[in-house]
């Protein structure tokens, strides 16, 4: 039986779920394929901790160099995270003959480019499919059973840790901040969550993906980003009363040849398919010339999932290495469309603020709304007591820029007939 052995870059969680779910899958895969996999070097720069993983001793190494270099290695599978040392030993892995799978989206939104174009000149395969949705294999799915289409958008919840804390901030009105530390004791989010919260790691795997379905560049940095701490449960009970739930969407649109995207916390209508997905589950909704709207749902995040990902590539790329089979397309990265990137795009707007409670305000905050263009589509205002304090109100407004809005927003704290704008959220058209 023909043997593929792997060298495997980190042993945290994701490592640990990769080696289980090859040890679970290890006949199924021979049978399948006629071939032994086996990861026979890891990388582990702190043998001294215990990773409660039962792997013989000898595998591990503490120099990512014992495996790159090491000559009877056929794939490394980058499991480490981070954009650096990650890419470089990626790259160096791929200019020493080895085939790469990694689940690192951080890396590939910002060096994939770089990376292919490596795996091109040394005709060796790259694959990615763990870094965007975990266990969804929606990579693949685009650059192959998908192939036909043009994409027209995305609206995806990329983010387990942000989808599994506004869930429970919906369904106990539990405040952000408890939420935050109930997800850190069961492991959910990171000690350091600021990439989730703050919407960078669904940022990067927007770049991927937009890569993937419209063949645009556009580096997590410039995809405008707003994290979820800002969102109260006073939101979450607002949206609600619209018939909305909020949701950290990641949404790009392709529209005549322009491509607008952001991430955003998003009110998104109850009957929409996304506005059930729930807990740290992550889902992503496509629309192609061909095959129309499509939805993707699973487990974004955790050891197996992943690792049922990274495992998939694995087979993938073994199975090429078996037929001679060199670099090939699958996942492309593709930048090379006629496409301009025009920004965030003008959307429908949730706006809560507070109100001076006086004759005539409404009316003014009305009109200088519309100086600015800006349609109100729905309002509320919560009773107050008559004796000029200020009352909450909240608006839902029709497409317009973040920017005219927020130089319309600025006018009316300016005039005073708003005292607060307490939060401005993007509403998903449906
Ligand atoms: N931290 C990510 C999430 C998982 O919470 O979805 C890895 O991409």
């Amino acid at each position: 039986m023909k043997k593929i052995n792997i060298g495997m870059l980190g042993i945290g969680n994701i490592g640990k779920g990769t080696y289980q779910t090859l040890e679970m899958s290890r006949s199924k895969i021979e049978q399948s394929t006629g071939m032994s996999l086996e990861i026979v070097k890891i990388l582990n720069r702190h043998p001294e901790i215990d990773r409660g993983i039962d792997i013989p001793k000898e595998k591990y190494v503490t120099d990512a160099y014992d495996i790159i270099n090491d000559p009877d290695i056929d794939i490394v599978v980058e499991l480490i995270g981070g954009i650096e040392p990650a890419t470089t030993f990626m790259a160096d892995a791929l200019k020493a003959g080895k085939h790469v799978v990694t689940a690192n989206k951080a890396a590939i939104a910002a060096n994939g480019q770089m990376l292919q174009e490596l795996a091109y000149k040394n005709q060796l395969m790259l694959r990615f499919e763990a870094s965007v949705a975990g266990g969804i294999p929606i990579l693949n799915a685009i650059s192959s059973a998908l192939i036909s289409n043009e994409f027209s958008q995305v609206q995806g919840i990329l983010n387990g840790t942000t989808n599994y804390i506004l869930t429970k901030m919906t369904e106990n009105g539990t405040p952000y901040e408890e939420v935050l530390k109930d997800a850190q004791a069961k492991g959910f989010a990171e000690a350091d969550p600021t990439a989730d919260v703050e919407g960078i790691d669904a940022a990067n795997k927007l770049s991927i993906l937009i890569s993937l379905l419209f063949g645009i560049g556009i580096k997590p940095g410039d995809i405008p980003t707003k994290g979820i701490t800002t969102v109260t449960s006073e939101d979450i009970a607002f949206a609600k009363e619209f018939g909305y739930k909020i949701k950290l969407l990641a949404t790009a649109h392709n529209e005549n040849g322009k491509v607008t995207c952001n991430v955003e916390p998003s009110l998104v209508s109850e009957n929409h398919p996304l506005a059930n997905v729930n807990n740290e589950f992550n889902a992503v909704y496509i629309t192609g010339n061909a095959v129309d709207n499509l939805m993707f749902y699973g487990r974004g995040a955790g050891p197996l999932p992943t690792g049922s990902a990274v495992i998939g590539d694995v087979v993938s790329v073994a199975r090429k290495i078996e037929k001679g089979a060199a670099y090939d397309l699958l996942p492309h990265l593709r930048y090379d469309a006629d496409l301009e990137f025009a920004g965030e795009g003008a959307h429908h707007y949730y706006i809560h603020c507070h109100a001076v409670d006086h004759p005539g305000v409404l009316g003014q905050i009305a009109s200088t709304l519309g100086v600015y263009g800006i349609g109100i589509k729905t309002m509320m205002q919560r009773a107050g007591d008559n004796s000029g304090g200020t009352v909450p109100m909240i608006f839902i407004v029709y497409d317009v820029d973040k920017s005219i809005l927020t130089t319309a927003l600025q006018v009316l704290l300016t005039n005073g007939s708003v005292s607060s704008v307490d939060n401005v959220l993007r509403v998903l058209k449906s």
